[in-house]
């Protein structure tokens, strides 16, 4: 017999979504039990995401685990579009009213949630194996797991499905109740994180003839850098030395120089555009990269999560308060709103900075009009900017 216990909201995954969540129901005064199946350590070091949208960021700080992003981030109110040998700026500020973003690494973030768990007594069991979910359109939904070689039974009012894309939660919804909609793209990210100096104070975005490429950074020692590559790109065929070298050749302006630095870590990431509907089913609520993908030219896949479980939390605080199922039940609804706007912008931005393998003239030309429009139209830069801090939150 597996060792029950009880919580009002289990939640799979101890990641931007699940740990966002399950500090924001404590806030709330709602129970919650996370359950992940890698390490702290794990979770803690591992080299993802880093740019933090205006609302992501008063979000951390109101929840009060803000103290070390406003230490150790860095504030930006633009970015630059780099095209043709020349950089184009991107005004924030000017363009929204004061909004930028944060560089703040999301591993720091997990640290900092896990920190914040742990010191209001949360409960976040990592390295547990055999994560299942049942009677997920019953009264009383369930999570089977093991750890340390213990069968283990959590019995919840609701699931969050926090596990990625690669999690148990949404394979587990009847496959008829779910539509996926999905686009892959024809090439890959190559990326670094390099012991530099960055050579930029903000962001710089490359559309070149080899491919896009990407200055980004992690702090005043740190650079991350990306390169367009092929989706199947063999990263062992990638010298430090020719990594640098194909930086230098796309991110080339006149007057300005790329610093070179040990690289510390080096790998290639697919890219694809990915959302199911809806990002519920009975008591399970989907959240974060388990019901949507998006490619990362847009900055906006912790932010996506973070944004899920926010409107996920309030609707449980409305249910919990007055007993209405009103917001649970558009859930999926709202966010998704959201969803599509954001997957819009990401592939937009995809679209406009890389080269197509199947592209022709007309299309090399058709970009360089978009990236000549984008950052010579005050309305068009305007919306970028505007998607590029953040949406706001409905
Ligand atoms: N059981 C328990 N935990 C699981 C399982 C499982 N079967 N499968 C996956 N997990 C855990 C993973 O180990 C990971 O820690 O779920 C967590 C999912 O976290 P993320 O993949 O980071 O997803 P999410 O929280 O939705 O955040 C999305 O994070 O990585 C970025 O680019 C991504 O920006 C996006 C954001
Ligand atoms: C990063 O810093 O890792 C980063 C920045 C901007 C992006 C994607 C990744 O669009």
């Amino acid at each position: 017999m597996p060792i029950s216990s009880r919580t009002q909201v289990g939640i799979i995954g101890a990641g931007p979504a699940g740990l966002v969540l399950s500090h924001l129901l404590y806030l709330q005064g709602i129970d919650s039990v996370v359950v992940e199946n890698r390490s702290r350590q794990y979770s803690e070091q591992r080299v993802r995401a880093g740019v933090l949208e205006q609302g992501t960021v008063d979000l951390l700080s109101e929840m009060g685990v803000g103290e070390r992003m406003k230490a150790e981030g860095l504030v930006h109110y633009g970015i630059e579009l780099r095209f043709a040998g020349r950089g184009h700026r991107i005004d924030f500020q000017d363009l929204t009213g004061g909004k930028g973003i944060t560089i703040y690494a999301q591993h720091e973030v997990l640290k900092d949630l896990n920190n914040a768990r742990i010191a209001t007594a949360g409960q976040v069991l990592f390295e547990v194996e055999n994560v299942s979910v049942h009677d997920l359109d019953g009264a009383r939904p369930r999570i089977h797991y093991q750890k340390d070689g213990n069968d283990y039974e959590l019995v919840c009012d609701f699931i969050a499905g926090c596990d990625g894309f690669h999690g148990i939660c949404r394979p587990s919804i009847p496959s008829g109740a779910l539509t996926e909609y999905d686009r892959e793209y024809p090439f890959g990210w190559l990326g670094i994180l390099a012991e530099a100096p960055p050579s930029s104070t903000e962001l710089i975005y490359t559309y070149h003839d080899r491919g896009f490429a990407l200055l980004s950074m992690r702090s005043p020692r740190i650079s991350r850098l990306y390169l367009q590559c092929r989706p199947d790109e063999d990263i062992e065929q990638w010298s430090d030395e020719k990594i640098w070298q194909e930086l230098h050749i796309r991110l080339a302006s006149d007057g300005w120089a790329l610093t070179e630095g040990p690289v510390l870590q080096k790998g290639v990431t697919g890219m694809r555009s990915f959302v199911v509907e809806p990002m519920q089913y009975g008591k399970l609520f989907l959240a974060g990269d388990s019901a949507h993908i998006v490619p990362p030219t847009g900055a906006k896949g912790l932010n996506l999560a973070v944004a899920d479980v926010q409107i996920l939390a309030r609707a449980l605080k409305h249910f919990y308060s007055n007993g209405s199922r009103e917001l649970l039940d558009t859930y999926s609804d709202v966010c998704l709103r959201r969803v599509w706007k954001v997957q819009r912008f990401s592939w937009w931005m995809t679209s406009m900075l890389h080269r197509f393998p199947n592209e022709n003239p007309f299309d090399h030309r058709r970009q360089l009009a978009e990236l000549d429009y984008v950052t010579s139209s005050r309305a068009a830069a305007k919306s970028l900017a505007e998607n590029y801090v953040g949406l706001p939150l409905e």
